[in-house]
């Protein structure tokens, strides 16, 4: 089983990376994983040129050439982010919004396959409304790219109780990601 996971924190050891990395733990002993953080790529946003209307590639040249072949035909795609004012990083949107691609070209991916999104909140998002609305783009973009969304983990409230002691999360966050890796072995 292939694994394609976007880091779209800033900070490399963050909120965020701890939680995806006890995702990511017991899938990389017996699957390929691919980790990349995106703020540390050059990626460009979507200049709207709708070039990919008619190629069937992106023709901005950077740094999504290392990603649209995972983001197509991976097993499962991990999103995980930040949540800065009710989205996802500015950095990890760009790439999003590069899947217009996928949009225009829908048969240049794989479908069926598993979406997962990790997020970390600073507020406790008692009213529910970040989690929810940073769920609800990034399920689009899921469906977009044919990895539709199976799993939300969100660890809450980092600025009072980081993530690392936010082992409810964590645990469930890993325990999902047992599953997939086990469900992979019989296939
Ligand atoms: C620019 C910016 C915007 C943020 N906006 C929000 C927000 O809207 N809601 C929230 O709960 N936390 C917000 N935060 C806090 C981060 O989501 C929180 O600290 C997160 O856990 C950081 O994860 P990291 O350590 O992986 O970077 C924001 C932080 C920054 C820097």
């Amino acid at each position: 089983m292939r694994v394609i996971a976007l880091q779209g924190s800033p900070r490399r050891d963050g909120h965020t990376a701890l939680l995806l990395e006890s995702f990511l733990s017991p899938l990389r002993a017996t699957h390929a994983v691919k980790r990349v953080d995106v703020c540390y790529q050059h990626i460009l946003p979507c200049r709207s040129c709708y070039a990919c209307q008619n190629n069937s590639a992106c023709v901005t040249d950077d740094d999504m050439a290392h990603i649209y072949p995972n983001l197509a035909f991976d097993d499962v795609v991990v999103v995980a982010s930040p949540i800065y004012f009710y989205g996802v990083t500015a950095q990890l949107k760009a790439v999003i919004d590069r899947c217009q691609h996928f949009w225009t070209n829908p048969n240049q991916r794989e479908t069926s396959r598993v979406g997962v999104l990790l997020l970390t909140a600073g507020a406790p998002d008692s009213t529910g409304i970040g989690v929810s609305t940073t769920t609800a783009a990034v399920r689009i973009f899921m469906a977009c790219i044919g990895a539709p969304l199976t799993y939300v983990f969100a660890a809450t409230h980092t600025d009072v109780v980081p993530a690392r002691q936010q082992s409810e999360v964590l645990e469930a966050a890993a325990a999902a990601a047992q599953q997939l890796a086990d469900a992979a072995k019989v296939l």
